[in-house]
Parts: structure tokens; C-alpha cells; sequence
């Protein structure tokens, strides 16, 4: 079974700063790193090193080259990546403050550059039964749900970061929903609610759909309508929570494929996520298979 993850590529510029910048303030930052993220990358790098066959499809400028490359060597395939010359390559620019919590400012730029013929044929390559992965960093994901719905691929959908588009989906077509409180929250119209009622709620308006939704520091919940399973977290020290949501997506789904019980499969996503926040960068801190099974909780 394979996975393809249509989703964003982006150079992460990560700015280390005393606190996040506040309205009309002007800070100097202490240090600059450039890595490879982006939500999409970040999940096909974690699906891959967790052992799926994963594809990465998007668009990314000449400057993006080394997004493309780095996928490679975390096992992903790349050739359902187009590179525009003409497109400059998305990017984040990320403030990560003493406490290890971030901020994120987004430029879509070729990420938003998707052309229906692209997903055409990239879906061509794909069959019933295979895993898609979307989050909302890209356009056309409404048509990509469409097209890969019609061809009974499984659709995963993280709708992050959260704005109206998300609300315009095909939303009924999705089998699995990880989102947090928030996105589930805006999704059913609903506020201050707690997990169980939101993954209840999300479970009642979308029938057959699997929720994972993630609590913060207070784990996550999996619901599928009849069963229910509660994850705590793994507590480290915090470096960077960059991408330790991306990670716990990408482990679950992996786990998912492998047929593992949820509860392994949770299990494996949170240890997974633990060791990223332990790390700096997006890409670059998604444990292997190997670091997660070795890691001690
Ligand atoms: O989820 C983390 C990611 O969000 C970063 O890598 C950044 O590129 C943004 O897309």
C-alpha cells in the first residue's frame, strides 16, 4: 500500500529570539538556521523514516532543490515534485523562543502554484486503497480530495493551518481527521468545548471518519464513532516543538498502514513527536524508526 502526500515544501528560516516579537517592537535575533520544512515535508519525512512507501507531491523554485534531496534521503519518492524556474520556493519564517515554543509567519509562494493537470497525473500513479495525505498549505486541495475520493484512495486531512478554505472542503469525504482542538473547534462551530465532546461531536458529524485529535500538553484522543483511546504525552526537554505535530501525524498514519492497534500506533506517534521537540529544526529532528524504538520514554 503505497502513501502520497500532496502537500508543501518549504525553507524554514528559524530565528532564535529572547521572546516572540510583539506588535510595533523591533528585537535582534541571536542566531539563523535555514532547514528544510514545511507541514507536507515534514509528514512524508516522518511516514518515511517510520518505514511507509511514501511520494511526495508539490512544487518547489530552483532554490528548493535541496527540500527534494533531503526527502530522498529520508526514503521518500520525489518524482511527483515539479520544479518551477520561474516560482520562488515556499518559506516560513519561524521565531523559537527561549521556551522552545514558535511562531510562524508563512509565504506559500510555489506551494500555491498547483495546476489541476498536476494532480491528474500525479493521482494516475495511485489506486483504491492507498493513503493520501493533505494538509491546507497547498491550492487544489478541494480538487485533490475530489479526484482521489472518486478513486477510493483513503484520505488523511490535518487542516492546518486552520483558515475558511478548510471549511469549503468536501470535508464528508475524509476517513481520517488529525487536527487540534482549535481546528476542530472551528470545523463544528463549536467553542471551549473539551476533547471528548469535540472528537464526539466530530465523530457524529462525520460518520466513518477516524478522529486523532491532539491535546498539547495533554496528549490526544483517537475516536472512531465506537472506540476511544487516550495518549498521554512523552515529557522531554523542550529545544523546538517545530514539526511535533507533523511527526505524531506521520508515525500514526505508518502505524496505521502497518495495521498496528491504535494504541500502538499512538503510542509510537507521541514517542516519536517527544523526540523532535528534544531537537532544533523541522526535517531535520524527525527521529528513525530506529531512535523512536530505542527512545526510553
Ligand atoms: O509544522 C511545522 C511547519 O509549519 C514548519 O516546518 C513550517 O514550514 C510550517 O509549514
Amino acid at each position: 500500500m503505497k502513501v502520497l502526500n500532496f502537500g508543501s515544501l518549504n525553507i524554514d528560516y528559524v530565528y532564535k529570539v529572547n521572546h516572540v516579537v510583539k506588535r510595533g517592537e523591533t528585537i535582534s535575533s541571536r542566531e539563523l538556521c535555514t532547514y528544510p520544512g514545511g507541514k507536507g515535508l515534514n509528514q512524508s519525512v516522518a511516514l518515511g523514516k517510520a518505514g511507509a512507501e511514501v511520494y511526495h507531491a508539490g512544487c518547489i523554485g530552483q532554490e528548493g532543490l535541496f527540500l527534494k534531496e533531503f526527502l530522498n534521503e529520508a526514503g521518500v519518492g520525489t518524482d511527483y515534485i515539479h520544479v518551477l524556474p520561474e516560482v520562488k520556493s515556499g518559506h516560513a519564517i519561524i521565531q523559537n523562543d527561549d521556551n522552545g515554543d514558535n511562531c510562524i509567519l508563512l509565504y506559500g509562494g510555489a506551494n500555491q502554484t498547483i495546476t489541476q493537470k498536476q494532480v491528474d497525473e500525479t493521482l494516475s500513479a495511485f489506486d483504491a486503497g492507498d493513503y493520501l495525505i493533505l494538509q491546507n498549505e497547498i491550492n487544489e486541495v478541494a480538487y485533490i480530495v475530489e479526484k482521489a475520493h472518486e478513486k477510493g484512495m483513503k484520505i488523511v486531512l490535518n487542516p492546518s493551518p486552520m483558515d475558511e478554505k478548510v471549511l469549503e472542503l468536501p470535508l464528508d469525504k475524509i476517513d481520517y481527521f488529525i487536527l487540534n482542538e482549535i481546528e476542530a473547534g472551528q470545523i463544528l462551530g463549536m467553542e471551549n468545548q473539551g476533547g471528548q465532546e469535540l472528537s464526539e461531536a466530530l465523530a457524529e458529524k462525520f460518520p466513518g471518519a477516524r478522529i486523532v485529535l491532539t491535546l498539547g500538553g495533554d496528549g490526544s484522543v483517537y475516536f472512531d464513532g465506537v472506540r476511544r483511546h487516550a495518549q498521554e504525552i512523552y515529557k522531554v526537554e523542550t529545544v523546538d516543538t517545530t514539526a511535533a505535530g507533523d511527526t505524531f501525524t506521520g508515525y500514526f498514519i505508518a502505524g496505521m498502514i502497518q495495521e498496528l492497534p491504535v494504541e500502538k500506533a499512538m503510542d509510537m506517534a507521541a514517542k516519536a513527536a517527544a523526540v523532535t521537540v528534544s531537537r532544533a529544526g523541522a526535517g531535520v529532528a524527525i527521529p528513525t524508526m530506529e531512535e523512536v524504538e530505542k527512545f526510553a520514554g
